[in-house]
């Protein structure tokens, strides 16, 4: 994502009409020298909503909602920053300055969005136009896609045969290079500039990134005998299925307000629900759920449903979703899990019961908690004393991988309360497990990284760092062997600022600062300016020495994991120290809003 020019965005807001921006989408009504409506963020009768333009702010007196211009078009446009400062730019007919100093945007990307915009008018042309066109017009027909739903999707079809697109485009080498980058074509095997089209005779589904911009495609076959069932585009430069959801393009433009988001598995169900009104929908690409996802789902909707099918396969999937949804639940994000019927998808239930049958399911969907007891409890022996002590050493590990104070001291009320102990008895078995858990967490980040790179799973296995301390010598020791880690320029200063707010990070602060400056130090001489403290410049000397010995790739992402690990600790420690200092019941409250306004900011800071 580009950056945009600091002067820019904080000047942008005076050289735009707000009136004018809002008016376009609340008609607006001269009220005195404001403006009002009703308000677009709450239902209500009487308009509460009001612009005041000579401030340049809006404000509604019923729900408190405020802002400026930008506010605004994120929370009604349901954009990020970035793309809001376009949006607003844009309509307004003034260019966004970029930031000079970051990278320009490559001229090859210019040309993979403009050939993926093209492949997708070839595929939805030859669904009308193709001499095969029958059997994908029936298909589509037959599994009660409308015109109109199609059109909304961009449905297209890959016509038959095996160089389509390679024909079209063999002429120019570098329309060539384009289309394999992109994944389109495939090298033959043992020849040489020779390729074939990846998608052959399929129901082609554009995928579309939050701007609408296709960047990638999934293709299913139309005949059961075919396979595979799916197709979907590789990695390429503009896609990546740990970050994309499909239909969320869709999704925002097709939604008034998005309460809650539900999350399913399959293009279709998305297409199928849309079909009948429900919108506020996004599928996974087949895969499981990232943090990734969970961010970008999180700045959409307050709520966020996952709806998986109610076989064994779906609820493993919806387990996997609730594992990494612990470390991203922070104030005012709820996640719910809606498992159906076995036998059932969204695409067969939404045709089979009404849109209302299927919005009461979601409404009444399970919260993250009372799922994570169930299915805790339903693995262990519940009615002995052993399965109960099972149940906590769990639920303990997975209340350690939420960050949000308020949160986890919730759940671990709620485990008290299952298994009918008291609360502090609970909160032992935290500290104990905290212990050994950063084990458990390392699995956890292991199983997200695999996504990204599947040689994770030959690795040796790691030893348990139990403190602070353990875990500050294994980031002194990536860093040690890989000080690039800490020298890009984007990240740097953000990774040096967190390991500063860390209790006896004076090293590994230094550290990181010695691999800013120069990018190409050696290990002896990043560790040359210890020499003369004896104890310490031993220390780093063992330390240099990584066991077991991690690649570049795994070291960045060990070194990651290992800082947000160290961050949950001590955040644990402090927040548990002041809870216990607070005397009166009216101090601890005090505390625990004070984590949680500190928590708020802290993630807003993140999301702009
Ligand atoms: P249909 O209703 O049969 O069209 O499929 P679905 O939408 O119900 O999908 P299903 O539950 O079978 O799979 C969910 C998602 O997983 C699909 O939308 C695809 O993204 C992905 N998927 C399914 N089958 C395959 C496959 O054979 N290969 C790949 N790569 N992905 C698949
Ligand atoms: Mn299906």
């Amino acid at each position: 994502m580009p950056f945009v020019d600091r002067d820019f965005i904080n000047d942008l807001p005076n050289r735009v009409d707000i009136v004018g921006l809002i008016n376009k989408r609340v008609a607006l009504k001269k009220a005195g020298k404001d403006y009002k409506a009703c308000c677009p963020f709450h239902e209500e009768k009487t308009p509460s909503f009001t612009v005041v333009p000579t401030k340049q702010i809006y404000h509604c007196f019923g729900c408190g909602e405020s802002g400026g211009i930008i506010d605004f078009i994120m929370k009604y446009d349901h954009l990020a920053f970035v793309e809001a400062i376009e949006t607003v730019a844009g309509e307004s007919g003034i260019s966004v300055v970029y930031d000079q100093t970051a990278k320009p945007v490559d001229m090859r990307f210019k040309r993979y969005n403009k050939l993926m915009e093209e492949l997708s008018s070839f595929y939805q042309e030859q669904l009308k136009t193709s001499a095969a066109k029958k059997k994908v017009v029936d298909y589509a027909k037959n599994r009660g896609v409308s015109g109109s739903i199609a059109k909304r999707f961009e449905l297209g079809f890959a016509p038959p045969g095996w160089t389509n697109l390679f024909d079209a485009y063999k002429d120019s080498e570098e329309s060539t290079q384009d289309l394999l980058k992109m994944g389109m074509i495939v090298p033959k095997k043992d020849k040489k500039d020779d390729y074939y089209d990846r998608f052959r005779d399929r129901l082609m589904f554009p995928i579309h990134n939050t701007k609408g911009s296709v960047i990638g495609f999934g293709g299913r076959v139309l005949s059961s005998k075919d396979n595979p069932k799916y197709l979907n585009s590789p990695e390429t430069p503009l896609f990546s299925k740990s970050k994309e959801l499909y239909g969320l393009y869709h999704c925002r433009k097709y939604s008034r307000k998005i309460d809650a988001i539900i999350v399913v598995e399959g293009y279709m169900d998305v297409i199928a629900l849309h079909q009948q009104g429900i919108t506020n929908v996004v599928a996974t690409l087949g895969t499981a759920t990232t943090s990734s996802h969970l961010q970008v789902l999180s700045r959409t909707a307050e709520t966020i449903v996952f709806c998986f099918d109610g076989d064994k396969a779906g609820r493993d999937a919806a387990w996997k979703a609730l594992q990494t949804s612990l470390p991203a639940i922070t104030a005012g994000l709820v996640i719910k899990f809606l498992l159906l019927p076995e036998g059932e998808d969204p695409d067969t239930l939404i045709n089979s019961e009404s849109a209302k049958a299927f919005n009461k399911r979601v409404d009444e969907a399970q919260t993250l908690s009372n799922f994570l007891f169930e299915h805790i409890k339903a693995e262990v022996p519940f009615n002995t004393i052993e399965g109960k002590t099972l149940f906590l050493e769990k639920s303990a590990a997975l209340v350690n991988l939420v960050s949000y104070p308020i949160y986890q001291q919730q759940l671990i009320e709620g485990i008290a309360q299952t298994i009918g102990q008291n609360i502090t008895q609970v909160e032992k078995a935290i500290e104990q497990n905290i212990a050994n858990n950063t084990q458990h967490y390392y699995a956890n980040a292991l199983e997200q990284a695999e996504i990204v790179n599947q040689s994770f799973q030959t690795k040796p296995k790691r030893t348990s760092p139990s403190s602070i301390k353990s875990l500050m010598s294994r980031m002194i020791s990536c860093v040690i062997n890989y000080p690039s880690l800490v020298n890009d320029p984007e990240t740097s200063s953000v990774i040096e600022e967190r390991a500063r707010k860390l209790p006896k990070s004076d090293v590994l602060v230094e550290l990181i600062r010695h691999a800013q400056v120069e990018s190409d130090l050696s290990k002896e001489a990043l560790l040359l300016p210890y020499k003369s403290k004896e104890r310490v410049y031993n220390r780093l000397k063992e330390l240099s020495v990584m066991e077991p010995f991690l690649s570049e790739y795994e070291a960045k992402e060990e070194f990651g994991y290992t800082l947000t690990a160290a961050e949950k600790f001590y955040e644990r420690k402090s927040t548990k120290a002041s809870i216990l200092s607070a005397k009166t019941h009216d101090e601890e409250k005090a505390v625990m809003q004070d984590i949680m306004k500190s928590k708020v900011s802290a993630t807003r800071q993140k999301k702009s």
